[in-house]
């Protein structure tokens, strides 16, 4: 199995921790998210443990991988900071008393109420990503009689292999102020002249799912390099420096996987060198992981509707959910392992093509996965490694309701989402009178 927290019983169902499956689906029905807490609990000590190889480091889980209220809670509980992307996310960190210092606060079009909510909720730092956004951020904080603490975005450029739609540190891109182009010199004379920014240092962020230790030690040695520049030029001294996230993790078998632990340890001496040598002093380091938190925590389980067998085209197993409760596939052709919770004994050999429940021929889970040979109507399937970018992305295209998220911690569970109702979705909808 590719994951530790999963387990089979001798009557060949799949156990998430020590709690049953099927007995979740029994209870709440499908499809339904299952996240094993006590997994993202322990991604998160490997993080807190890795990141001592910094002399001065911070963690902010980047919560678009997964933003329910319990999950803030939870990095509440074991005392990491966020970087949230909305004024939805921020809301929310707020609401799970999450220390407003340890809120980052990014996103690349924010909107002038977005930020005043921001400013006057002193939200920790706010990540600069814009020109326009500088002088905003200036006139609220003035207005507020507030010194506001920021970052500003950098694009490297940097192309780590990775999917298209994920890379986020490439020149031409929507995100940032990319290196060597005049835009930056703007920026950083606009906020010099801010008396209401507290200006730290920057931040980047070049992709997701990356494996590449590679990729990491050179944006590092880019963004050094720039941090030194930028000293030279305007007597900038960087305190803080946000190397992001995007740390990859295995979908299957097939996938590759990177060594936190390995990978700082190169950055942390890298750093170190390089502040020595040019007598800079050395930046905390912020981190940024999100899928890499949660992904591995989490399944989705499904009931199989239906098996249709095409002569000399494909098996098609229709499933309850789709596209509204994982839309990776659809957006990004990404690859899951999937097994059938209630066959688990049974060999997975023979191929289909997972269907969801969408009125649109793109809507798949997967393409051409090994399952048991007699699936049927019924029958439980387990989407593996769904904790991240999938309650995160779901949605009610089709009017579909969203799932219900259920933790399990060992043999106990707890909702800590509910399912939408049909009456949540005509809850904005006005009736208009008839004519
Ligand atoms: N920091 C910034 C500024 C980001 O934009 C992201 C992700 C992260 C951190 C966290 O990256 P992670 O550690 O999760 O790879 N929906 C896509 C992923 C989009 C990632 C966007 N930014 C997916 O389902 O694969």
């Amino acid at each position: 199995m590719l994951y530790e927290n999963l387990h089979i019983t001798n009557n060949g169902e799949l156990m998430i921790a020590d709690t049953s499956t099927l007995d979740l689906t029994k209870q709440y029905g499908t499809p339904l998210y299952v996240m094993d807490k006590q997994q993202i609990i322990k991604n998160i000590k490997m993080y807190k443990e890795a990141i001592t190889t910094f002399d001065n480091a911070q963690i902010l889980y980047a919560s678009k991988a997964c933003d329910f209220l319990a999950m803030f809670q939870l990095c509440k509980q074991e005392n990491i900071g966020v970087d949230v992307v909305s004024i939805g996310e921020l809301y929310t960190a707020i609401k799970a008393n999450i220390p407003v210092e340890h809120i980052y606060y990014h996103g690349n079009s924010k909107t002038y109420q977005e930020l005043e909510y921001a400013i006057q909720n002193k939200v920790g730092c706010i990540v600069i990503d814009a020109i326009e956004e500088i002088h905003m951020i200036q006139e609220i904080a003035s207005q507020y009689n507030y010194i506001q603490k920021a970052l500003l975005r950098i694009t490297p450029n940097i192309d780590p292999h990775t999917f298209d739609e994920v890379k986020t540190g490439v020149l031409d891109c929507k995100f940032g102020f990319a290196i060597g182009t005049e835009l930056i010199d703007t920026a950083i004379q606009e906020i010099q002249k801010s008396s209401n920014i507290d200006f730290v240092g920057f931040h980047c962020h070049i992709g997701s799912q990356i494996f590449e230790y590679d990729a990491y030690q050179k944006t590092m040695d880019i963004m050094l390099q720039f941090v030194k520049q930028m000293q030279e030029t305007y007597q900038i001294h960087t305190k803080e420096l946000n190397i992001g996230g995007g740390f990859g993790i295995p979908y299957t078998n097939e996938d590759s996987t990177i060594c936190i632990t390995t990978l700082f340890n190169q950055l942390a001496s890298q750093l170190q060198q390089f502040c020595q040598t040019h007598s800079i002093e050395i930046p905390k380091i912020l981190i940024e992981p999100g899928r890499s938190i949660v992904a591995n925590s989490g399944i989705t389980l499904y009931t199989i509707n239906g098996v249709k067998q095409i002569p000399n085209a494909r098996n098609y197993v229709n499933i309850d959910g789709g596209m509204t409760d994982n839309p990776r596939y659809a957006l990004y052709k990404s690859k899951y392992t999937i097994v059938c919770a209630n066959k688990m004994h049974q060999p997975h050999d023979s191929m289909y093509t997972i269907a969801g429940h969408c009125c649109e021929s793109g809507d798949l889970i997967a393409k051409d996965v090994y399952l048991p040979q007699n699936l049927q109507r019924n029958d439980t399937l387990a989407v593996l490694t769904t904790g991240a970018y999938n309650y995160s992305m779901s949605n009610n295209y089709n009017r579909f309701t969203k799932p219900a998220v259920i933790w399990v911690d060992g043999n106990k569970h707890q909702i800590v989402v509910h399912k939408e109702t049909l009456d949540d979705l005509l809850r904005n909808d006005v009736t208009i009178k008839e004519a």
